[in-house]
């Protein structure tokens, strides 16, 4: 299994080619760290061979037009066109926001409940670029989760599961609370995959208008609608089957591409930790979402990350809880 993967990732067809990349660290500071430099290249060629965030990562304001019909991952015949509105449009970055970008050190946090009583918050913090998904909530989990968030993904289902707010029709508390997580993103990247299937329409047209009505200066990018599509190809080559990639690993692989040291954090699609106690699936919010309803092979995914691990190729945090 892993053969065929090294053999595809090591081949010189898989070239980087047009992927910026400086390389800034050195073997030996690499070392110190716990991670081996010629795997870390070896993935970032890997993944590259599929996904180039300076292309891939967002529709761009060229590609689009208004009254445009939407094309979406999974579209719904019969159902009237969804079209490109002016408040998307408007939002829609001129050039994807992490076009040229490199760091050294990133975290991508995940949501699993293992974070609950982690005190990883400082370390997360510490990272010179964090990814998080969903949106998740922050504020009274900062010890464990930190607060530094540089590029946050948001599911258009999200508005609705964690925040109850269904496209225009909502109650104003949390209305108040979704503003106020949206503020907190400040002028950092909100990524949303916007065009995976016409239901996700109202979530993502309300947020746009939230937005711009606020005068919020976060920089929008939106998943293409192939995003999905791209990723399983990656990791069905890898050895890895993974049909549908969750959030938590697409956001590996753009870190792929630009971070020097990835660290993860919750990824963990577990209902009990090591000592058998009982672990959250999600370490905020009331959702009572059951491990067996995830739409992904998250089992899998979690095997694809312990091996990477294992390789030095990124660093899985080991939480040690209260
Ligand atoms: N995750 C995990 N273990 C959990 C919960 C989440 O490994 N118990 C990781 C997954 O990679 C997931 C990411 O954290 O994609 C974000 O979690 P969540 O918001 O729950 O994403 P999902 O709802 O699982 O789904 P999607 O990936 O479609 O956004």
């Amino acid at each position: 299994v892993d053969r065929a993967w090294m053999d595809r990732a090591s081949s010189p067809k898989y070239s980087l080619g047009h992927v910026h990349w400086i390389k800034s660290q050195t073997a030996s500071e690499a070392r110190r760290a716990n991670f081996n430099t010629s795997e870390v290249e070896r993935i970032r060629e890997w993944v590259a061979a599929y996904f180039n965030p300076d292309t891939d990562l967002t529709v761009q304001r060229s590609q689009i037009y208004p009254g445009q019909r939407i094309k979406y991952e999974r579209e719904r015949p019969g159902r009237s066109p969804r079209i490109i509105s002016q408040e998307l449009y408007h939002l829609v970055p001129e050039s994807p926001p992490l076009l040229g970008k490199h760091f050294r050190s990133c975290a991508v946090v995940g949501n699993s409940g293992i974070l609950l009583g982690s005190r990883c918050g400082r370390q997360i913090d510490s990272a010179d670029f964090v990814f998080r998904c969903n949106l998740p909530f922050i504020e009274g989990f900062e010890n464990d989760v930190g607060t530094k968030s540089n590029f946050t993904t948001m599911n258009p289902s999200v508005l609705s599961h964690d925040y109850e707010i269904e496209g225009d029709t909502t109650n104003a508390a949390l209305r108040e609370t979704f503003l106020k997580r949206l503020r907190l993103i400040q002028d950092q990247v909100l990524h949303i995959p916007a065009f995976v299937s016409p239901k996700g329409y109202r979530n993502v047209e309300a947020t746009n208008k939230m937005i711009l009505q606020y005068h919020f200066p976060i920089k929008v990018s939106y998943a293409p609608w192939d995003t999905i599509q791209k990723m399983s190809a990656l990791w069905n080559a890898s050895g890895f089957h993974l049909n549908r990639p969750s959030t938590g690993s697409t956001l590996f692989a753009v870190a792929a591409c630009l971070c020097d040291q990835i660290h993860l954090y919750g990824f963990y699609p577990f209902s009990e930790d090591r000592n058998g106690r009982k672990i959250k699936y999600h370490y905020y919010g009331h959702l009572k979402k059951r491990y067996l309803d995830s739409s992904h092979e998250m089992p899998e995914e979690y095997r694809a990350f312990q091996t990477l691990h294992q390789r030095k190729a990124l660093c899985r945090e080991e939480i040690k809880r209260d």
